[in-house]
């Protein structure tokens, strides 16, 4: 198992190339399932998830080509993605694979809408909580799915077809409305979501659908209308730059002190975080080619923060500000309030010398002066890229173990880092 090996104490200078965002990239293929004709998709990250999903996909009959420049060629901008879902040669999602990732659950929406049927896989136990379904079934059986659940499988039916109808979510879930969104194109009669989740991604994959013929109107807005169409075709489309790995690194620039350019992301993506770095005493500047991190050998300020759904600050950034207040002059509070037991770093980043107490939902983090490398176990996504941006102000060595959770989500992490000086390699085996 690959693990990654950093050495502290490097200030970070240069660019960072930002890719598509992992999260509108994962729904953006799944609705490929939605058409027969060919989806094109531009500035696909290449990850571990991808991959996972594209052989999901591959197990319901899908065609996925692959071409784009290979990463170190030159204007090097992530991978274009050619689906096909012309011919859907099975409706049933395995739980070898849907318990692998957790939104190939999502296929059961554009199924049930083209096919009239789905049979899927409950996603099972996750790191980070429970992370139910209930609301993604809710949406599709108020769209008139018929809802059976047997041995472990969600079995959606409309052999008619879905109608449209009034979907209100009683939380804020990004999941359900994905889900809404997909299966009511291609209901009969208009949709409207109420309180649905206002994240970049549903604007982005809203715009993905238009394109394909939807018509989607509110996208980005707690309101969503759709009108239902009888059929989509194929389009082309982009994917939006990734918010959480544009935080990511500016939160990494914050920690390692330095200057550096964040380039092909927009700073309205992440506006709360960026307020929140502000705060701390970090210098966010945006311009025409991205967004400017700097921060000069001063201290850092603690900020007390609670992660909210967009335009809150996002609970994908809180492990990651998490390492960074270890280091702040004072204590900082930060607040969990999307998913439970997302906490998983706070042991790690203890033994790299933090001071952190966690009380329920709340965590209490005393500044301290120095982190010392020590060897640190990886959990999950956002948890493992904390302890990568701890390292990087911990004097001597960090060894992160069980680095696959990162390539899950995090492009070529070691490469960006190293080329902007931080002192970071992958040790494969
Ligand atoms: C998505 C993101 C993930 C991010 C999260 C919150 C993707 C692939 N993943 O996850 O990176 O951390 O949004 O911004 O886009 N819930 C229910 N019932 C449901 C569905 C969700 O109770 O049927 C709860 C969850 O347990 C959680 C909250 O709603 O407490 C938010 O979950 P949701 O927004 O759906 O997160 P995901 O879409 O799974």
């Amino acid at each position: 198992m690959d693990r990654i090996r950093v050495n502290g104490g490097k200030p970070l200078h240069g660019r960072i190339a930002i890719s598509g965002a992992k999260n509108a990239a994962l729904p953006l293929m799944i609705a490929s399932l939605l058409t027969e004709d060919m989806l094109v998709l531009d500035n696909v990250p290449r990850l571990a998830d991808v991959n996972l999903l594209q052989r999901i996909l591959g197990n319901h009959g899908v065609d996925v080509m692959i071409s784009g420049k290979r990463p170190g060629e030159a204007e090097y901008t992530g991978q274009t993605l050619s689906i096909s879902a012309a011919r859907i040669v099975d409706t049933t999602a395995p739980y070898e694979l849907v318990s692998r990732m957790r939104a190939s659950f999502w296929v059961i929406a554009p199924l049930v809408a083209r096919m009239g049927e789905a049979r899927v896989s409950m996603p099972g136990g996750c790191a980070i909580g429970t992370r139910p379904v209930d609301l993604l079934i809710m949406a599709i059986e108020r769209l008139g799915a018929q809802i059976d659940i047997e041995a472990g499988y969600v079995i959606a039916r409309a052999p008619n077809g879905l109608r449209g109808a009034e979907i209100v979510f009683p939380k804020v879930t990004v999941s359900g409305t994905h889900t809404a969104v997909m299966a009511a194109s291609l209901a009969d009669g208009t949709t409207v979501i109420e309180n649905a989740a206002r994240e970049p991604e549903i604007a982005d994959v809203a715009s993905c659908l238009n394109k394909m013929g939807a018509r989607i109107s509110g996208a980005g807005s707690s309101r969503i209308v759709i009108e239902g169409v009888s059929k989509l075709n194929g389009a082309r489309h982009s994917v939006i730059p990734d918010r959480i790995e544009t935080g990511t690194y500016a939160i990494a620039v914050a920690m390692a002190s330095g200057d550096v350019l964040l380039e092909h992301t927009r700073p309205e993506l992440l506006q709360s975080a960026l307020d929140v770095l502000r705060e701390a005493g970090v210098t966010i500047q945006s311009t025409n080619e991205g967004i400017r991190v700097a921060r000069d050998g001063g201290g850092l300020r603690p900020v007390e923060v609670t992660t909210a759904p967009f335009p809150g600050f996002p609970t994908d950034l809180q492990a990651q500000l998490m390492a960074l207040m270890t280091r702040a002059r004072g204590t900082s509070r930060i607040t969990e309030t999307i998913f439970e037991n997302r906490f998983m770093h706070v042991q790690e980043l203890v033994r790299l010398g933090a001071h952190i107490q966690l009380d329920g939902d709340t965590a209490t983090i005393e500044g301290v002066e120095r982190l010392k490398g020590a060897p640190v176990m990886a959990t999950d996504l956002r948890a493992s890229v904390s302890l990568v941006i701890a390292a990087l102000a911990a004097e001597g060595e960090t060894m992160v173990n069980r680095v696959y959770h990162l390539d899950r989500g995090f492009e070529r992490l070691e490469d960006k880092l190293s080329a902007c000086g931080a002192d970071i390699e992958r040790i494969r085996g």
